[in-house]
């Protein structure tokens, strides 16, 4: 509550955002904690939700009011907290859920990579090497197990989403085999395989991500009769034949990784062979503030980024490929269609 003009001047919203800090950090330990999770339907006293999520009651009660602040969870006039729409999305149990997303985007390497911005911007490289003494993703599989499950379940949180408008967007008339290059967990191809009973699957993604693919594409599984589980590196080779290749919110890393993968793709496939990149635009998305952060987080762990509509058509194009339709999935996503030549 407050009796001063809420109205953001300039200046108000610019110490605001300098302490950005400070609301990732907040919505990470209210996730770490599960203080969403154990917040019911009604309203709870701090000294209610600090015994079920074990923490003292006053700092408790701090943390809900900064997250107030920001509309994630209420202040009610007899000082409890309420559930609003935002904070219901860090519940773990809450279709569509953000916690994983919240985890991931506030990771510990996180923090120690966003001071060093200023010198990936000054050199157009990533930081991560410097920091951590190899590649990211080296990194994450092998030295942070626990990150490398929250970016799992993460990537599995967003593919659930655009899952189901990628199944409903994508036309597979004439198609009876996908192969999704770098597919995470499947769900994308789990989702399309559910929807075409006739068309078979191949997902390839690094060795230590598949070993935790979609329980239906695995063996005993509803779909696997129909699905093949590859561990490998795309940007080495991708033993795959298939009339449609699915590649999402892959080609965000360096140039060389991106080109390496498109010409790995035109190699396996036969002429006349489906491509379909699928990608988050920085210059065309629901919110530019997500997209932005996100090609900046991407810079300093990968050095690559988002792209642009102009970017990811022309890296398509130099790699060989014929683009053809460029269009909106959802919000978030747009699909290059394009087929590898004769
Ligand atoms: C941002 S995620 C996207 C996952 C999935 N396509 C989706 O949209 O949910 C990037 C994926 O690329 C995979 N990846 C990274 N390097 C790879 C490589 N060299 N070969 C194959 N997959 C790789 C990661 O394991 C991860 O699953």
């Amino acid at each position: 509550m407050t009796t001063v003009d809420p109205t953001p001047a300039p200046a108000v919203r610019l110490r605001e955002l300098v302490f950005g800090a400070a609301f990732a950090g907040a919505v990470r330990a209210a996730a770490r904690l599960g203080v969403a999770d154990a917040l019911g339907d009604a309203p709870a006293a701090p000294k209610e939700l600090a015994a079920s999520v074990k923490t003292e009651a006053q700092p408790l009660k701090r943390l809900l009011r900064a997250l107030s602040a920001h509309g994630i969870f209420e202040e009610t006039a007899d000082g409890r907290f309420a559930h609003t729409e935002m904070s219901r999305l860090l519940r773990e149990d809450t279709p569509g859920s953000l916690r994983y997303i919240a985890l991931w985007c506030t990771e510990p390497w996180t923090w120690e990579a966003w001071p060093r911005l200023d010198e990936a911007v000054r050199t157009g490289k990533h930081v991560f090497h410097d920091l951590y003494g190899k590649e990211f993703f080296d990194y994450l599989n092998n030295d942070a197990p626990e990150s490398a499950h929250v970016f799992d379940r993460a990537m599995t949180t967003s593919s659930r989403q655009s899952a189901r408008d990628i199944a409903e967007f994508l036309d597979l008339e004439g198609v009876s085999s996908i192969a999704d290059i770098g597919g995470g967990q499947g769900l994308v191809l789990a989702s399309l395989l559910e929807k075409h009973p006739e068309v078979h699957g191949t997902l390839l993604d690094l060795p230590s991500v598949v070993a935790n693919a979609d329980s239906r594409l695995r063996e005993g599984g509803p779909l696997a009769a129909r699905a093949q589980v590859v561990g490998g590196d795309c940007r080495r080779n991708i033993p795959v034949e298939a009339d449609l290749y699915i590649i999402k919110n892959i080609l965000e890393w360096d140039d060389e990784s991106t080109r390496r993968t498109l010409r790995n793709v035109i190699a396996a496939a036969r002429p006349g062979a489906r491509v379909v990149v699928i990608e988050n635009l920085v210059d065309d998305s629901l919110s530019m503030k997500f997209t932005t952060a996100m090609d900046l987080l991407l810079l300093l762990n990968v050095g690559g980024g988002k792209h642009t509509m102009q970017s990811m058509t022309e890296r398509m194009e130099q790699s060989g490929l014929q683009v053809g339709d460029i269009r909106q999935v959802n919000g978030f996503l747009h699909a290059f269609d394009s087929t590898v030549p004769a």
